[in-house]
């Protein structure tokens, strides 16, 4: 820890694939990862939604179904996020561009989904949103709307505004240390988030990460090794020193 942090202070926390890596679920882009099984064109634009519905649905049908099924458990690294919103005196935020459930199966409440979320989806027709656990199909009807085929995975997909950005960039301006987790910043807005903050100025940055991640220079501190060692770690000195 380069700098102490005011311990009424604002922490804001950006995670990615990374962190939920040692809990069963793939990255992207590491080697492997899913976008070298399946063409993002294809499953995360709104083209390849319109082009082949059923291919897209049948992709989040089965990411969907490992969450259910499989129940993937939170790692220490989520974990140890969950223990600093618990005991830190300050405001605690996770920004995640996961689309998985594990930051809130450890136990954190202030979470921003700003990729959207797997467990839910979203009606193209009437715009609800609501908990969505099963397959979807694309004959299956709209529970408010009663509309067929228009119901799509609650998912940011390229091409599209991710969610809350105002609130997220609130909440930035406020931070006092900004941690990004298990991302690759290869993704923007989300990859902009620590020039951002160093823009903004007074604020402390750093990256935990397995590998130095494409804005690795910009972080005012680095620490590299597996999420569910670097992130308690990194945790328990804050909670120590501040
Ligand atoms: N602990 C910590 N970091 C890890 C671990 C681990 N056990 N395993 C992998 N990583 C790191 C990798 O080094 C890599 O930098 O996690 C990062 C994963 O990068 P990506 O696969 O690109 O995932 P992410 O950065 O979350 O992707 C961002 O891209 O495709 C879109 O919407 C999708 O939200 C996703 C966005």
């Amino acid at each position: 820890m380069n700098r102490r942090i005011d311990p009424n202070g604002t922490i804001v926390i950006l995670t990615g694939a990374g962190i939920s890596r040692e809990s069963g679920l793939d990255t992207f882009r590491c080697e492997g990862g899913i976008w070298a099984q399946v063409d993002l064109e294809d499953v995360a634009t709104p083209e390849g939604f319109q082009r082949n519905p059923k291919m897209v649905q049948d992709f989040y049908n089965a990411r969907r179904a490992q969450l259910v099924e499989e129940k993937p458990q939170p790692n220490p690294g989520h974990l140890a996020l969950a223990k600093l919103e618990r005991d830190w005196p300050g405001r605690v935020l996770i920004v995640t561009q996961n689309i998985d459930n594990l930051h809130e199966e450890a136990g954190n409440k202030n979470i921003i989904h700003m990729h959207g979320e797997l467990l839910k989806i979203t009606c193209t027709q009437c715009d609800s949103v609501r908990p969505w656990d099963q397959d979807l199909h694309i004959d299956t009807s709209c529970p408010s709307c009663h509309n067929i085929g228009t119901l799509r995975p609650h998912v940011v997909w390229f091409g599209e505004m991710p969610l809350q950005m105002e609130e997220i960039y609130d909440a930035l301006e406020d931070a006092d240390l900004f941690m990004s987790i298990g991302t690759s910043g290869n993704v923007y807005p989300a990859a902009g988030f620590v020039q951002a903050v160093k823009q903004m100025g007074g604020c402390h940055s750093v990256e935990l990460n397995l590998d130095p991640s494409n804005g690795a220079t910009l972080f005012d501190e680095t620490v590299y090794g597996p999420a569910s060692e670097v992130v308690p770690a990194y945790v328990d000195a804050l909670l120590k020193n501040g």
